[in-house]
């Protein structure tokens, strides 16, 4: 059985775009993978986060993940602080990592924007650590979204890298797990941004935790175009909004965007507005509640944590060890 690893930041409440890109298909392979799923809090603090605000949020991802399905019993869901082995070998891949390929990185070009010299050094670095989460575990397989692959890309050629430069065959290759017709979801008041939790405007997104009333009023307000809806997905094309908002469909509905368009097309956005919240409520309204539910007893997802923890480091320690006995360091 292949062993699967993911992650994702408590630097807010989970969005579409994360249930759609990562969140349903984390869930989906748990049949037949041995599944980590970890809350990144070592990756939110490469910006600036609240102490309070980030427990917070970790414990309230925690509880999400719980309410979308993840199965603590037959899986492993923890933090990523608890697990020390990440930052051992995150370091190790400091040093293997060069500095002309973290320069290509355009996530960190995205995140630090124009004021790039005031970035921490933690966000520059930042892909190395997300290597270091995967390959602590010898995972090969890894769900994320589309925003992710260029990550990946470098996760693997850091362990080629590693395995040439010791001379070894240490650290397996991954595979990319890009899934679905949301693979991207775009924000709803610009079809050419992505939908992210750090985004100021809250009506870009919707959050797994909105009411019926909030998500029927963002998806009514989303942008699009005066054009009716085309007839087949060829008809997309320059469309980003229109594109988006058959994509969030189609996923929600298990089908694909020409099928959603042999049903909508040659209408206006009105009706498929109302027919997409409806779907979107119908989806994500069990999923808020039971996050509610989960929250109402925070030691018991602390609980899950922890012990989720203990066995990630049962996995990730001697692994870690071995790098480190593979670099030369002494035993400690
Ligand atoms: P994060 O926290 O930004 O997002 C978590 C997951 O959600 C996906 N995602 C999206 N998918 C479709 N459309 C969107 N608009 C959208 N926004 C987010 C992301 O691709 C991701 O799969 N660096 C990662 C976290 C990470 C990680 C890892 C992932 C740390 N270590 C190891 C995989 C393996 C991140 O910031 O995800």
């Amino acid at each position: 059985m292949q062993r699967i690893l993911s992650g994702i930041q408590p630097s807010g409440v989970p969005t579409l775009g994360n249930y759609l890109g990562a969140l349903r298909n984390w869930v989906a392979l748990q049949h037949d993978h041995e599944c980590l799923y970890c809350v990144v809090d070592l990756h939110a603090i490469t910006v600036w986060q609240d102490p309070h605000q980030l427990a917070a949020q970790t414990r309230e991802m925690a509880a999400a993940l719980l309410a979308c399905g993840i199965d603590p019993e037959r899986h492993v869901l923890f933090h990523q602080s608890a697990v020390h082995a990440h930052v051992r070998l995150a370091w190790i891949f400091n040093c293997i990592a060069r500095l002309g390929w973290l320069n290509r990185m355009t996530q960190f070009k995205d995140k630090a924007g124009k004021d790039r010299e005031n970035a921490s050094a933690g966000l520059y670095v930042y892909p190395n650590l997300m290597a270091a989460d995967i390959l602590v575990y010898h995972a090969t397989r890894v769900p994320v979204g589309d925003d992710q692959r260029q990550h990946l890309e470098l996760a693997n050629d850091i362990a080629q890298k590693f395995n040439h430069d010791y001379g070894v065959e240490f650290f397996p290759t991954i595979e990319p797990l890009i899934l679905g017709p949301a693979a991207r979801v775009m924000s709803l008041r610009d079809g050419t941004k992505k939908m992210s939790k750090s985004d100021p405007s809250d009506q870009s997104r919707i959050n797994l935790t909105d009411d019926a009333d909030t998500i029927a009023l963002k998806i009514r307000r989303a942008k699009t175009d005066p054009e009716p809806l085309p007839e087949t997905p060829a008809g997309l094309e320059g469309r980003p909004e229109a594109r988006n908002l058959v994509g969030i469909y189609a996923a929600l509905a298990e089908t694909d965007a020409a099928a959603v368009l042999a049903e909508h097309g040659g209408k206006g956005f009105g009706p498929f507005k109302e027919a997409l919240a409806a779907l979107t409520i119908a989806r994500l309204e069990p999923i808020a509640e039971e996050t509610r539910r989960r929250l109402a007893d925070p030691g018991g997802v602390d609980a899950v944590l922890r012990k989720g923890a203990r066995r990630a480091a049962e996995i990730a320690d001697p692994i870690a060890a071995e790098a480190e006995r593979l670099v030369g360091f002494l035993p400690g």
